[in-house]
């Protein structure tokens, strides 16, 4: 093993033996080179003569840039053109972390590792594969989740997926996690927590929320250990009274010992941004200090640093820009306006009583996504189909469940989808 990756594990045993055992062999055996190119880059900074990095730099000092692209970009060039630190940029991981308290503010003051930018979140999930996953681990996870886990996780890092049935009598089957948590013997335990989920748009109530945490708790006080992966992409997106507004991270973070909690999040959703590719990974742990969190981010920059090497910075450097910017918050105010509209008219449509012949919504209260699910007999697939040739709708069929994504919907077009799906559901039974 390195011995840069040893001092890091020293470090992680000396202050959590549980966080070290949930790494996996290759988040054992990571670590970010600090006596490597970028190392001996960062301590060249500020020389006269600066033969470091691989990038090539114009005669007066700024990045060498095509005038084609510069003049598209109404930033500075050194926020765009050179690469971004693989730990992220520092002025966004710290705003970042600003953010997640001011967001979740039953943090508190409660210490956090600085997030680690990653390329959005579908790296983030990878990269926490990377740390925590070895071939034949069971990840436990919903029975309704998003599919892509299938490809960051299972193809990518040998992970079988446990599942637990998601829901029971309209909310969480609570019964059904706890069991799933605490099968077999005590010991190494990844979950996954998304909400609001995808694809069911379901985010647990405040009770739902404290009965998770405390499953959790229980199963830690049974010496099982626990790394919670928290997806949460859809942040915010919350359309009802009494759901859990904060992240499960917030009640996680400094619940027990035993209990990693791990936070994939970013602006891809939240913020309207897909096509960034800025995503974020935090750390917290009851306990945790500066010491154990730097570790982990070393580890996790060194993943990065060998998988994508650094996220865009331009992306970063626009974020930046707008989270600083007067106007974010009433923008942004201003889109939730617009999506809670879509779901008030998704549920003001589903009012009609003869679609109950054919379809009924699961539980759905948040995010960009509610499930209809099919009367016995009816092919999600045939019901898909058909919706696209006879009505020009498109909706995605999970077996007899079809996935609606409202948030790309206008709220004057619901009811002639509704409309549209009840027709092809009868057309097909
Ligand atoms: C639950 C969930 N996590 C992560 C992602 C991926 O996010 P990103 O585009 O930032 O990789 C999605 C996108 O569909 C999602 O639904």
């Amino acid at each position: 093993m390195n011995p840069q990756a040893e001092e890091l594990n020293d470090i992680i045993r000396k202050k959590s033996i549980p966080v070290f055992d949930l790494l996996s062999e290759r988040g054992k055996n990571i670590f970010f080179p600090k006596k490597g190119i970028l190392g001996q880059t960062a301590e060249a900074k500020g020389t006269k003569i600066n033969a470091t990095i691989g990038a090539a730099i114009e005669d007066d000092g700024s990045p060498m840039r095509l005038e084609a692209l510069a003049s598209k970009v109404d930033l500075d060039p050194s926020l765009v053109f050179p690469y971004a630190p693989s730990f992220g940029r520092p002025d966004i991981r710290a705003k970042w972390k600003s953010m997640i308290y001011s967001k979740n503010p039953s943090l508190q003051k409660r210490e956090i590792s600085l997030p680690v930018v990653t390329n959005a979140l579908t790296h983030g999930i990878s990269m926490a594969g990377y740390l925590f996953v070895d071939p034949g681990d069971e990840v436990i996870v919903p029975s309704l989740f998003w599919g892509n886990y299938n490809l960051t996780l299972v193809n990518a890092y040998g992970a079988r997926f446990n599942k637990f049935n998601l829901f029971k009598k309209g909310g969480v089957d609570l019964e059904a996690l706890e069991e799933t948590l605490n099968e077999g013997k005590p010991g190494k335990k990844l979950i996954i927590l998304n909400f609001p989920n995808n694809p069911s748009g379901y985010t647990p109530t405040q009770a739902e929320t404290e009965s998770i945490v405390s499953i959790l708790n229980e199963s830690a006080e049974k010496g099982n250990k626990i790394a919670a992966i928290i997806d949460d992409a859809y942040f915010g997106l919350v359309y009802e009274k009494g759901i859990a507004k904060e992240s499960i991270f917030a009640p996680l973070s400094n619940l027990h010992k035993n209990v990693l909690a791990v936070k994939v999040d970013g602006a891809t959703k939240e913020d309207y941004v897909w096509g960034f590719r800025t995503g974020f990974v935090t750390y917290a742990i009851k306990g945790g200090d500066a010491e154990l969190y730097n570790a982990l981010e070393s580890k996790t920059a060194g993943a990065i640093r060998g998988n994508i090497s650094n996220a865009p910075n331009i992306s970063q450097s626009l974020l930046y820009n707008a989270f600083n910017s007067n106007d974010y918050s009433l923008q942004k105010q201003a889109k939730y306006q617009t999506m809670l509209s879509r779901y008030e008219a998704v549920k003001e449509a589903l009012q009609t009583k003869k679609y109950q012949k054919y379809f009924q919504a699961l539980p759905f209260n948040s995010g960009y996504f509610m499930c209809i699910q099919l009367a016995e007999g009816l092919k999600g697939e045939e019901v898909r189909q058909l919706l696209i040739k006879n009505y020009s709708i498109g909706t995605i069929s999970l077996n007899n469940i079809l996935r609606i994504a409202f948030s790309a919907v206008a709220a004057k077009d619901i009811k002639e989808m509704f409309e549209g799906i009840y027709k092809a559901c009868k057309a097909c039974s």
